[in-house]
């Protein structure tokens, strides 16, 4: 409604990131006076810090009779990861000179990375350009290039939306399972490392949680990929294993397919037809498990988006690093079975894992909350929120459907935040339009979430879990290989496509 308040918006921003970046790193020279005030404080600190230490040593010591087995009997106290102990990590940021909310949700973001769990840019190559990398330009606008909206995502919108890492969806589709699956993934890492590679001062390839932190002090968006379902491996721990060696950090255990050791959501879907559908393997099998143990032992973390409740139930009971949903919401605010359900979400705090919460509009708007998907009738009445400064000042780009929703979407940030903590939920988009992360933390701040948890829902609650998945890969580094092998009929029932190497 007020059009100065807008442009007051607008012209702060600038300035904003100018600002946060000066606090993090700027080193301030002090007069001689403020010198000796600060031997002074220094001084009364230091006697401070050893009374603690010595007060410390004694808790500590009397708790080592009573505290003993460490095993987690209860939520709370179960995310041994959650210190982030090893390699170091940004500070927290303190951003109350910003003007207003939006100056605040980018002072933010540019005071840690925002790693987003989710985007299916490689398999929009496969489809637009038919994994050309070197003809589409991709610092312009890939909506006009490919001539489609369902491209969300190109340099310009990338950096507008703040982006500090990315997890690259290597996807292929489940049509593809015991026939090309392995080929087509190995396609889609080759578009990914060309489009990295091409860019080199947009995007770092990283593998490491130190490595998203390295990438974003050099500005850089930190590229990482993960593996859209355990079809691409074909059954084959050799595969999984070479699929890591070539930089691959998470797997989404299934895709909306079953492998022949694991179930789909769509097992739990309603217009389930037990005769014409798969048949459920009861979440995980023997082998899923091993599955899922030998991603602890190799350092890739386990996604469970796209799996069946009972396999996501079967991994909880034996992962041994955090798993993370890289793209699922709420099933208590849209009951679409991608979704993750109550009960899951508390084992998955006992687990110490991540939620990273999916803007498509058929996982948010769904029953009890009764959106259809974004349409017209929604902007006409944003039901049931009000139009809030962060949407009405964005600069006009908000697409109609994003408006309404990030209305739903950060409502689903706030309800897993409330039932399990702020340190188990992220961003995973799932390729909505990537410049509007800004706004979305804008309607957070204007809900009253301050700087710390900000940055947790950002990236430091993913960059916690991928280190506890390094230090577990460290600690079954002297297990052996998992190396068993599914019947032939079992891991290739279209033969046709596999060659028999068990008969001579
Ligand atoms: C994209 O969406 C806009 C706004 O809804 C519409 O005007 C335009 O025709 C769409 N473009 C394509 C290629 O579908
Ligand atoms: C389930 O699938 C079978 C086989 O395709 C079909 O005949 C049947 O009508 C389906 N049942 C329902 C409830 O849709
Ligand atoms: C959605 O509809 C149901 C009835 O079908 C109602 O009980 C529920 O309150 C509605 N949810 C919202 C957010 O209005």
């Amino acid at each position: 409604m007020d059009e100065n308040e807008c442009v007051a918006y607008s012209n702060s921003s600038g300035s904003a990131t100018v600002n946060s970046r000066t606090i993090l790193f700027e080193d301030k020279s002090k007069s001689k006076m403020q010198t000796r005030v600060v031997y002074g404080a220094l001084f009364v600190l230091i006697v401070a810090v050893l009374a603690l230490v010595i007060a410390l040593a004694v808790v500590a010591t009397q708790n080592k009779d009573t505290t003993s087995g460490g095993a987690d009997v209860d939520g709370g106290s179960s995310s041994s990861g959650q210190t982030g102990s090893e390699g170091t990590d940004l500070p927290v940021v303190d951003c109350s000179y910003a003007a207003s909310n939006l100056d605040k949700a980018k002072c933010v973001l540019d005071s840690y990375p925002l790693v987003d769990g989710h985007n299916d840019l490689p398999y929009r190559y496969r489809r637009y350009s038919n994994t050309a990398v070197y003809t589409v330009d991709l610092t312009s606008d890939l909506r006009k290039t490919w001539n489609t909206n369902l491209s969300h995502t190109d340099i310009p919108r990338l950096r507008k939306g703040k982006l500090g890492a990315q997890f690259w969806a290597c996807y292929v589709p489940c049509k593809s399972q015991y026939k090309d699956a392995v080929l087509l993934s190995l396609e889609q890492l080759d578009v990914i490392k060309k489009y990295v590679t091409r860019y080199p001062d947009t995007f770092q390839w990283v593998t490491t949680a130190q490595g998203i932190l390295d990438a974003f002090k050099m500005g850089k968006i930190g590229s990482l990929v993960g593996l859209e379902g355990g079809h691409s491996i074909d059954s084959s721990f050799g595969s999984l294993r070479m699929f890591y060696d070539l930089g691959v950090r998470y797997m989404t255990v299934t895709h909306s397919c079953n492998t022949p050791w694991a179930d789909n959501w769509r097992q739990d879907a309603p217009d389930y037809n037990e005769t014409a559908d798969e048949k459920p393997l009861g979440g995980l099998t023997d082998f899923g498990k091993q599955v899922i143990l030998e991603m602890n032992r190799i350092g890739m973390l386990v996604d469970l988006a796209h799996v069946a409740k009972a396999t996501m139930v079967s991994t909880l009971a034996i992962a041994r690093a955090p798993v993370i949903y890289s793209h699922s919401s709420a099933f208590a605010l849209c009951n679409h079975y991608r979704n993750v359900q109550d009960d899951v979400l508390k084992l998955t705090k006992t687990n110490g894992g991540l939620v990273m919460v999916n803007f498509y509009d058929k996982y948010v708007t769904c029953y009890p909350m009764n959106g259809t998907e974004s349409t017209l009738a929604h902007v006409a009445a944003p039901y049931p929120y009000p139009e809030t400064e962060s949407m009405r000042c964005w600069e006009g780009q908000f697409s109609q459907g994003m408006y309404v929703l990030l209305n739903y979407e950060s409502h689903h940030i706030d309800y897993i935040k409330n039932l399990i903590g702020v340190d188990h939920v992220g961003i995973g988009a799932d390729y909505d339009d990537v410049s509007t992360y800004p706004a979305l933390f804008a309607e957070l701040v204007r809900r009253g979430w301050n700087e710390a948890d900000l940055q947790k829902l950002a990236g430091r609650n993913l960059i916690r879990v991928l280190r506890q998945a390094e230090k577990v890969k460290a600690e079954m580094s002297h297990e052996a290989p998992h190396e068993d092998m599914l019947p032939f009929e079992v891991a290739a029932p279209e033969e046709v496509c596999h060659t028999r190497l068990d008969t001579w």
